[in-house]
């Protein structure tokens, strides 16, 4: 309920705010919200419209505010007996984020719209250092779990998603979960195996274990700022068992460089997440437009600083699971712009768009999250 109040918020809004007599006072905002749930049970449940509202009013008392039953009672039953609505799924986001990605994507968007709407799958990447894919696809149905094969060879996308200890050997490190949208560095980047690899901002080490995997003898520094993270990234490498020397430390300077250059690096940055509403529905709510220009600030900050930790020949990925080019093809386009060394390669996926810089992934195929990836070699 609580994912679909959220993933349906602004249309359920549009439905109750005419059935207000006058805005809900701030310190009432846990009645706007049980009333969005109310909402959500009558327009898009199959539960009998009078148990949710019975369950709905009942929560009140549970508020603390039994006082507000009859004005919960009042909005439901009149929105109960008002004409069904049919929203489309542009009405369910906020308006500056459907309205960016109709300008942005004019031919995807009511598809992208459409994908943040629906539930994502789970996928899996099978750590290949321990276990061949087709071994472990057995293993799952074995244990009753169907799969189907995901993007990329590593990967499987489960057709109903399960509660992760129930995964074959995943305490023992056979799988890792990761959106298929998530699974094209290693080919991107493709590192030479012993090569000299940096992931600048790794945790939770999704891209990081996976390049390991393809290739366990990469000489990895793993970088990231938050320290919660970074001890999760050292559990998923011990877990996983994969080497790599895993510092926490600030990427957009140098003080934990020794000096040696890499030879790949990867920039994975911080973002607004924005392709990644079919997971966090509560992005809507939490993320506006002017999170844009911050995001890009810190994002080129980042690329112009690690740009200097790699060696003339040398390649990075920049990616972000952003739609939006803000965070994306403008800061490579600026990123360009100022840096003499720099050049983008052309490449293609199986899914997605082709952008001026790189490629988009989108929700638009219900396999991947939004995602962004750049390819950069320096001169
Ligand atoms: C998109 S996530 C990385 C996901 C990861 N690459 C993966 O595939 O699992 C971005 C990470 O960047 C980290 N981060 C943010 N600012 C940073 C900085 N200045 N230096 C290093 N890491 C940073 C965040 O803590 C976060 O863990």
């Amino acid at each position: 309920m609580l994912f679909g109040a959220l993933r349906n918020y602004y249309s359920l809004a549009q439905s109750l705010e005419p059935l207000l007599s006058r805005p809900i006072r701030d310190r009432d905002q846990d009645l706007w919200c049980l009333l969005i749930v109310g909402a959500y049970q009558l327009h898009y449940l199959r539960i009998p419209d009078h148990a949710a509202v019975h369950a709905t009013v009942s929560a009140c008392a549970a508020l603390g505010k039994p006082w507000a039953r009859g004005f919960v009672n009042g909005v439901l039953r009149s929105l109960q007996r008002g004409p069904k609505p049919s929203f489309d799924a542009a009405q369910a986001h906020p308006d500056w984020f459907a309205d960016l990605i109709r300008a942005e994507m004019p031919r995807q968007a009511d598809a992208v719209l459409q994908g943040n709407q629906t539930r994502a799958p789970m996928s899996l990447r099978v750590n290949t250092t321990r276990i061949d894919p087709a071994d472990y696809g057995r293993a799952l149905s074995e244990a009753g779990i169907e799969s189907q094969a995901g993007l990329v060879a590593e990967q499987l996308i489960l057709n109903q998603p399960v509660a992760r200890h129930t995964l074959p050997g995943y305490a023992d490190g056979l799988v890792s979960i990761q959106d298929a949208g998530a699974g094209f560095a290693p080919q991107l980047l493709a590192p030479q195996c012993g090569a000299r690899l940096l992931d600048a901002c790794a945790a939770p080490g999704g891209k990081l274990f996976h390049l390991l995997e393809r290739c366990p003898d990469l000489d990895a520094v793993a970088l990231d700022v938050a320290p919660a993270r970074v001890a999760h990234l050292r559990d998923e490498a011990g877990r996983l068992g994969h080497r790599a020397s895993i510092l926490e430390a600030d990427a957009t300077t140098r003080e934990w460089w020794d000096g040696t250059p890499f030879h790949a690096v990867l920039l994975d940055a911080p973002c607004t997440g924005s392709g990644t509403l079919r997971r966090h529905p509560e992005m809507k709510l939490l993320r506006g437009a002017d999170d844009l220009a911050p995001n890009a600030e810190r994002q080129a900050k980042l690329l112009s600083s690690v740009w200097h930790t790699l060696r003339p020949g040398g390649k990075l990925l920049y990616c972000t699971c952003s739609l939006f080019s803000a965070e994306n093809d403008a800061v490579i386009e600026e990123f360009l712009a100022n840096t003499a060394d720099a050049r983008t390669s052309a490449f293609v996926l199986p899914a997605g768009l082709s952008t001026r810089h790189g490629w988009q992934l989108t929700p638009a195929d219900w396999r991947t999250d939004g995602f962004y990836y750049a390819l950069l070699s320096k001169d």
